[in-house]
């Protein structure tokens, strides 16, 4: 191809075939001149602990590798699987098959695609060979790592999903760095892992964008295609040893993609990473990226091996790739037969689902088929390296960067604070208003309950408002969990602390405007524990939102159970109902007691109440009723110190996000469990369906 001056980034690989002169009669992908095979020479010392002995072990079809010194030696997954069937359940009890019979392997330095036409299974095969499935959906077959059955773990792999779940407020540069941070390991220096992102971002062509933000649903950041980038970005960081690229290029335009995809291949090279690239729509440059290609029909297999066999597998097969069209297009056309009905109109001889018949045939009995299980069979014998665990941040830098971009995201995203917080000065500004000068009436009393009852209630019952922001981090916490990139502890203590100066803000601002508009006792320790337990119920009722989250998937239905959840709460404080007018079951034992507004209201009424003196109007009483009775007698409050109320309020905090934390760490090793107790699988697979690590 013409290579111009005028579109110097434009270089397309010179045809495959040029200096093909080498022959491994058991490797069917490795004589791609786009990338060479990798040196995969191994020290047994360092794969099994028990023996000493430093035994070279040469994995099969060694020859070529010589000459590839520019590739690190130290690492590289064989990655294979055999016999893989994957079953979806439907209603009825009986299982619907999604991928039937799979076999084949990705080797480091190589990049694998798997091509197909839409919901032939390349995701769900993408998810079994990453140990990602979702419940629902059971899984039988051998998937080996090196020829050995072991569990992924962090900085092994990593795996771009197909869609892009980002941190909206922050610009790529800062989400690429952050990752950098929260993912390489302490022995890093910072100016190495700042150099590291800047070379990713770079990598990836989005140097032009490096200062843009994201974006999302409220305002317009960078596009789609870049987007996609970011998110390769963040899983190319460590440079894992193997990588699972859900249609990376989808969004992009053909000199993007082949880029990207080039950029991917060589660093696969240099690296000795494994990839394997569920890729669409590859233009003709893409395709002669690959090495490996696996070609899936309604899950099965149409053609597995060297990618620049696939021409001559569909030619002797009776379809050959007419000129001029692009092969990927040509092979994505004969298998695809959803569209059937109209094609046949339009005078084709053979219909699409008859060919696909006859290409799973053929390629059953071919050549192809044999090596594929020869290689596999070669690989088992082996038994190579242990995978190894990648170095990670420590516990605590992965809490600090998390609480700094925490922090970051909380100031930049208007409606996680801020919106409250301008609310709550309007409302407390009504509130203030309303009850404004309050006085030292015998109807005061009701009217100071009344006050802050709302303030206790109202105020803390809008944190839902900042839920959908926070399913929003949810999210991405998720996304990089799975990934390993950081524990659930690291996100629950971030998330608790960058949260702080905000509700001390909204607490202390809107507050002090209620307290002293309506005039409630005018010491300042009393306004001091008056601001101190708005801001722990606050705390608390994020905790409960975030418990919310973690069980609710979705923001409009966690908005309304959260809702209905303090509603129960609110009614059973003893406000509406006294408390020992409550029902006993239930209501009285134990919601009085589980309902945070119980403390919050009798932690109010103490600090306003005690001290003051009230005029009598009831009949025969005596002239003047005490705080300490109108809290006893009016409102029947437990008579302990305020700050008793104050630190079972601070214990509930605690206990709520702890729960947060239990509930996420339950959910993520009883998945599986349930999984595998439902699927009475014949053989167990290899991976967990948890390929994160955790701290
Ligand atoms: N959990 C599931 N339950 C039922 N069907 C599923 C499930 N996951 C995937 N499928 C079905 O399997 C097929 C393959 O899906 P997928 O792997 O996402 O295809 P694609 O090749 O487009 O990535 C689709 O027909 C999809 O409907
Ligand atoms: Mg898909």
């Amino acid at each position: 191809m013409d290579t111009s001056p005028n579109v110097p980034r434009w270089t397309p690989n010179p045809t495959r075939d040029e200096n093909n002169n080498s022959t491994h009669d058991h490797f069917p992908f490795g004589d791609s001149t786009a990338v060479p095979p990798p040196l995969h020479q191994r020290s047994i010392s360092s794969m099994s602990r028990g023996s000493m002995e430093s035994v070279a072990i040469t994995m099969p079809s060694g020859d070529a590798y010589k000459t590839q010194d520019s590739m690190r030696k130290d690492r590289g997954i064989l990655l294979t699987w055999e016999d893989l069937c994957v079953s979806a359940e439907s209603g009825k009890g009986n299982n619907v098959p999604i991928l039937s019979g799979l076999n084949g392997f990705a080797r480091p330095g190589e990049v694998l695609a798997i091509m197909g036409p839409s919901g032939c299974g390349k995701s769900t095969l993408l998810d079994t060979l990453a140990g990602r499935l979702g419940s629902g959906v059971s899984q039988t077959g051998d998937i080996l790592l090196n020829g050995r059955r072991q569990k992924l773990a962090f900085g092994t792999s990593a795996y771009v999903t197909q869609d892009d779940v980002l941190m909206t407020t922050l610009t790529v540069r800062e989400v690429v760095y952050y990752s950098a941070q929260l993912q390489l390991p302490d022995s890093m220096s910072l100016a190495d892992k700042r150099k590291r992102a800047e070379d990713t971002i770079d990598e990836m062509g989005l140097t032009g964008a490096a200062n843009t933000r994201i974006g999302g649903w409220a305002h317009k950041g960078i596009s789609g295609g870049q987007k996609r980038r970011v998110s390769i970005c963040m899983e190319i960081l460590i440079r894992p040893e193997l990588l699972f690229l859900d249609e990376p290029t989808s969004g992009l335009d053909s000199a993007a993609s082949y880029h990207v995809m080039s950029r991917i291949a060589k660093l696969a090279r240099r690296e000795g990473m494994t990839v394997v690239a569920a890729i669409h729509q590859p233009s003709s440059e893409v395709f002669e990226l690959f090495h490996g290609l696996c070609l899936l029909a309604y899950g099965k297999t149409v053609y597995f091996g060297a990618a620049k066999d696939t021409s001559e597998f569909f030619a002797s097969n009776g379809f050959p790739c007419p000129p001029l069209r692009n092969p990927s297009d040509h092979f994505l056309r004969t298998i695809n037969n959803d569209f059937d009905k109209e094609e046949n109109a339009e005078a084709r001889t053979t219909n699409a689902a008859q060919a696909i018949q006859h290409l799973v045939n053929s390629y059953k009995s071919s050549s192809h088929a044999q090596k594929v299980l020869q290689e596999i069979a070669e690989i088992r014998q082996v038994e190579g390296a242990a995978v190894s665990k990648g170095g990670q941040a420590s516990f605590l830098t992965q809490s600090l960067v998390l609480t700094r971009r925490s922090f970051v995201n909380m100031y930049r995203d208007l409606g996680y604070y801020w919106l409250r917080l301008a609310i709550y000065i309007a409302l407390c500004i009504c509130d203030g208003t309303i009850f404004h000068n309050i006085g030292h009436s015998y109807g005061s009393i009701q009217a100071r309950g009344s006050m802050l009852m709302f303030v206790a209630s109202f105020l803390t019952f809008m944190a839902i408002g900042g839920f959908p922001s926070f399913v929003e981090d949810m999210k991405v916490f998720e996304r990089e969990r799975l990934n390993g990139h950081y524990g659930v502890g690291s996100f629950v203590i971030s998330n608790s602390i960058s949260a702080i100066p905000y509700l001390a803000l909204i607490s202390v601002i809107p507050g002090a405007i209620a307290y002293y508009l309506t005039g409630l006792q005018r010491s300042v320790d009393h306004f001091v524990y008056f601001a101190l337990l708005l801001f722990m119920c606050m705390m608390l009722v994020e905790g409960l939102m975030m418990i919310v989250a973690s069980i609710v998937p979705d923001f409009l239905m966690g908005i309304i159970t959260g809702a209905g959840l303090q509603g129960v709460m609110m009614l059973s404080g003893g406000f509406f109902r006294l408390p020992n007018d409550l029902p006993k079951p239930v209501w009285r034992y134990p919601m009085y007691y589980i309902s945070f507004h119980k403390y919050t209201f009798q932690g109010f009424y103490k600090n306003e109440f005690l001290g003051l003196t009230f005029p009598n109007n009831q009949v025969g009483g005596s002239p003047t009723i005490t705080g300490e009775e109108i809290c006893r007698e009016i409102w029947e409050v437990e008579m302990h110190n305020k700050w008793i109320d104050f630190a079972i309020l601070f214990g509930m905090v605690v206990l709520y996000r702890l729960l947060f934390f239990m509930i996420v760490k339950t959910t993520e090793k009883v998945k599986p469990m349930i999984k595998g107790w439902k699927f009475k699988a014949p053989k167990e697979s290899t991976h967990d369906s948890n390929s994160g690590s955790s701290p």
